[in-house]
C-alpha cells in the first residue's frame, strides 16, 4: 500500500484550459485534497508524466471530443491507461461522449456542465474510494483485506438500504465484522487502523476504526466471541445517521457554525431511528449507537444521561470514539498521535470513566507506562 494515500491527503491533478473552470475546479477540490493544476495538455503529457503518475485522480475538463487537446490528452490516457487510478472528464452539456470507451480499466466519471461542487467532491472521492478498495481486493494479506473490503462491502449495503427507506439487516452487518474479530484476535488491529485509512469515505473510515478499536477493548477485557461480534457491529453501524446527515456539514473543512452544531448532533437520534426500525438489532449494538456522545457528568447528548445511566458499553464506546476521531486525519487536521489522543482523553476526568480508559491505554499500547517512565 502507498504510504503517500495513508499519510497525505490524496492527490488531484486538473487539467483546464479554460482559466474559469480551471479555478472554479480548484477552488472545489482544495479544502479536501492536494490539488495541482495545468492548463496545458501537452505539458501534462511531455513534461510532466510523474505528476500524472502521482495522482490518484485526474480530472480533464474537455472542450469536445474533436477538441485536438482531448484527442492527445485521451490518447494519452490510452497508453496510461494501467498507471491512472481515477479519471474525472468534464465536459459542455452537448457532449454524448462516455469515458467509458476510453478507460474501460479505470474508476472513473463524467460530468457535464454546469457542475454541482456537491456532484463533483462525491465524483472524486467516489473514484479514489473504488481504487482503494481494488488495492484492498487484489494487493492485500487475506486476513487484512477481507476485514476491510466485507466491511466496506456491507457499509454500502447499509447506505443503500437507508437511501431506499429500507431497515438495515443487522444480522448481516455482524456477519460482515466476523473477519474483523478474527483479525483483532490475532493482533492484526494495527495495520488495520492504518490501512482503512487510504478509503477517502469517512463515516466508512471511522466507523471501521471504531469498531476495530471496541473490538480490541473487549478482547483485551477477555469478553467472549459473542460480545466481541456485538462490539464491532455496534463500531460499524454506531454512526449510521451520518449517512443522512447533509454532505455540507458532514464533510465541512473546519469548525461547524452554532446552527449546524444541531444538525450534526442529530445523527445520533437518526441512527437510534434507522437502527429501530430494523427487527433484528442486537441490545448492545443499540446502546452503542445511541449513547457513545453521552458524559459521566450528564454534558452529552442526546440524552443527558449521567454516570449512573450509562453501562459499560456506553462509557467504552464514548473512548474509543473520541479517540477514534482524535487520531483520524481529516483534511483540516493531522491525526493526532496516540500519545496527545490519551493525554486529551485523560484531561475529561469528570466525562470519561478514567478507569475504563487506563485499561484501553494499557490494551492499546501494553507497556506504555514502563516506557514513559523510562522516558
Ligand atoms: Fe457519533
Ligand atoms: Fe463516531
Amino acid at each position: 500500500m502507498d504510504a503517500n494515500s495513508i499519510n497525505h491527503l490524496p492527490h488531484v491533478l486538473v487539467v483546464a484550459p479554460n482559466p474559469d473552470r480551471r479555478e472554479f475546479l480548484e477552488a472545489t477540490l482544495s479544502p479536501y485534497f492536494e490539488v495541482t493544476s495545468d492548463a496545458d495538455v501537452d505539458r501534462v503529457i511531455l513534461a510532466d508524466e510523474s505528476e500524472s503518475a502521482r495522482a490518484q485522480v485526474i480530472v480533464i475538463d474537455q472542450n469536445g471530443r474533436t477538441d485536438p487537446n482531448s484527442e492527445r490528452y485521451l490518447t494519452h490516457c490510452e497508453r496510461l491507461k494501467s498507471k491512472i487510478p481515477g479519471l474525472i472528464a468534464t465536459a459542455a452539456p452537448d457532449l454524448s461522449f462516455d469515458l467509458r470507451d476510453v478507460a474501460p480499466k479505470v474508476p472513473a466519471r463524467f460530468l457535464r456542465w454546469p457542475i454541482e461542487r456537491q456532484d463533483l467532491l462525491e465524483a472524486v472521492s467516489q473514484v479514489i474510494g473504488e481504487k482503494t478498495e481494488h488495492i484492498w481486493r487484489e494487493e492485500l494479506a487475506e486476513e487484512i483485506g477481507k476485514p476491510l473490503t466485507y466491511t466496506v462491502d456491507e457499509y454500502q449495503h447499509i447506505s443503500n438500504a437507508i437511501a431506499a427507506g429500507k431497515p438495515v439487516d443487522c444480522e448481516k452487518a455482524a456477519e460482515s465484522c466476523k473477519p474483523l474479530v478474527d483479525a483483532v484476535s490475532t493482533g492484526n488491529h494495527h495495520t488495520l487502523l492504518t490501512a482503512v485509512q487510504s478509503h477517502h469515505n469517512y463515516t466508512y473510515v471511522h466507523s471501521m476504526r471504531v469498531a476495530t478499536l471496541l473490538t480490541l477493548f473487549g478482547h483485551g477485557l477477555g469478553m467472549t466471541e459473542d460480545d466481541l461480534l456485538v462490539l464491532s457491529t455496534g463500531g460499524l453501524v454506531h454512526d449510521v445517521g451520518k449517512l443522512v446527515t447533509p454532505a455540507e456539514i458532514l464533510d465541512k473543512p473546519g469548525k461547524l457554525t452554532e446552527e449546524e452544531w444541531p444538525i450534526m448532533r442529530d445523527h445520533v437520534l437518526h441512527s437510534t431511528k434507522i437502527l429501530g426500525k430494523s427487527n433484528d438489532v442486537n441490545r448492545g449494538v443499540f446502546i452503542i449507537a445511541g449513547q457513545h456522545h453521552e458524559k459521566l457528568d450528564g454534558s452529552g447528548y442526546p440524552n443527558g444521561l449521567k454516570s449512573a445511566e450509562l453501562n459499560e458499553l456506553a462509557r467504552m464506546s464514548a473512548i474509543v470514539d473520541i479517540f477514534g476521531a482524535l487520531t483520524d486525519k481529516r483534511s483540516y487536521k493531522p491525526a493526532f498521535p496516540t500519545e496527545k489522543a490519551f493525554g486529551i482523553l485523560e484531561s475529561m476526568t469528570e466525562q470519561i470513566d478514567q478507569h475504563l480508559l487506563g485499561m484501553f491505554r494499557d490494551i492499546f499500547e501494553p507497556g506504555s507506562e514502563v516506557t514513559q517512565q523510562a522516558a
